[in-house]
């Protein structure tokens, strides 16, 4: 295949924000202009800056101390889809168009040769359909989530499991000293990986995922067991997306004009009164929310993003590929094609190793 010269390049923060965007904002800006001579574009808001021609470029200084500030200096959009973009009618009804052409104008004004997208899925399946027109695509995983698949983590996964562990660590000294049933909610989605890790990481008595659905009447049989066994607290750690055997999920939010449109939370409220009956304990939720998608990235979280963001770049200019992933796998950066991981969600194998540990350490999944 003939080598595309690539002179220009923007570079965009999809869906939901998470720790470590900057520190890809700033490795691919920095790679790009020193290594490469590259002229780099920063787009506002996502796919909604490239739809309504919002870009300004980026030098070194405007990315320069960004690499522990949590965010996205680009801001982000988790709504705008170019290919499905909501439009508001004055009858109040919303109707979905495609303004691809929008965004492929946007980039012909520019003289943008490639486009760096940093996101999740939903940014991803949209990367994926405009290499398909054509454009030079390179996507980077970033979730809190970490339920992209083809590669082993994501960026902003371990900092959300380290706040998501510190909050746990607060709140057993509080249930301990009231002797309650504590249930603590933590996002992922359709996703436990979260919830596993901080649950593994703060000695939690319960886990509860989206993988394994769990029965009432086990979850509260084992807190009465503890109880009776002079334990007089528990605590459990709960994803957003688990669910009872035969249940449904437990939905917050529903918004009309997101492509993604089903917002969970809300299983830690339902839970607590469920079990304070059934146990006769006195039982308390915490949701954490939004929380664990804020503040300054872990160690571990920057030097995967800056690893991304470099790899990103070399992909581009060392091995003129387009319309890939940077993932890593057993600790090897890599890529795979977009078109592989479409509409796919990474789900934790019902015999992963932690769970197993889990398990062994008497964590009850209330099964
Ligand atoms: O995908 C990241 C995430 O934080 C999920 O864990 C959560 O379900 C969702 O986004 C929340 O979305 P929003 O910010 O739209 O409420």
């Amino acid at each position: 295949m003939a080598k595309k010269i690539i002179r220009s390049i923007a570079l965009l923060t999809g869906g939901g924000d998470c720790p470590g965007l900057n520190a890809v904002i700033r490795a691919v800006t920095k790679t790009a202009i020193n290594v490469y001579g590259l002229e780099v574009w920063g787009v506002e808001d996502g796919y909604l800056g490239l739809i309504e021609n919002r870009l300004r470029q980026l030098h070194q200084q405007d990315v320069s101390s960004i690499l522990t500030l949590g965010g996205t200096i680009l801001g982000t959009s988790n709504t705008a889809n170019p290919f499905s973009f909501a439009v508001h009618k004055k009858s109040g009804q919303v109707e979905f168009v495609d303004v691809s052409d929008r965004v492929l104008s946007t980039i012909r004004e520019k003289n943008i040769d490639a486009l760096i997208c940093i996101g999740g899925d939903g940014t991803m399946a949209t990367a994926a359909k405009l290499a398909k027109l054509g454009v030079t695509v390179i996507g980077v995983p970033k979730t809190i989530d970490n339920d992209l698949v083809g590669t082993d983590t994501t960026f902003g996964f371990d900092t959300a499991v380290t706040t998501a562990a510190e909050a746990l660590d607060k709140i057993h000294t509080t249930a301990s000293s009231h002797h309650r049933v504590m249930i603590v909610e933590v996002m992922g989605r359709y996703a436990g990986w979260i919830a596993l890790h901080a649950g593994v990481a703060s000695g939690s008595d319960v886990i509860l995922i989206p993988e394994i659905p769990f029965h009432i009447d086990k979850v509260a049989e084992f807190i009465m067991d503890r109880a009776r066994r002079g334990k007089r607290f528990s605590i459990i750690t709960v994803a957003e997306g688990a669910k009872e055997k035969g249940g449904s999920l437990t939905v917050r939010q529903t918004i009309k004009h997101s492509p993604d449109p089903i917002r969970l939370g809300g299983i830690a409220t339902r839970l607590s009164s469920i079990l304070e009956e059934k146990t006769g304990h006195e039982t308390r939720a915490v949701v954490l929310g939004h929380i664990q998608r804020g503040g300054t990235p872990t160690p571990y979280d920057r030097v995967l993003a800056t690893n991304f963001g470099f790899h990103a770049i070399t992909l581009l200019m060392e091995k003129n590929l387009k319309g890939h992933l940077v993932v890593i796998n057993n600790g090897q950066l890599g890529s795979i094609p977009l078109a592989k991981i479409a509409g796919k969600v990474r789900v934790i194998p019902k015999n992963h190793p932690l769970i197993q540990a889990a398990i062994g350490v008497k964590t009850s999944f209330g099964i």
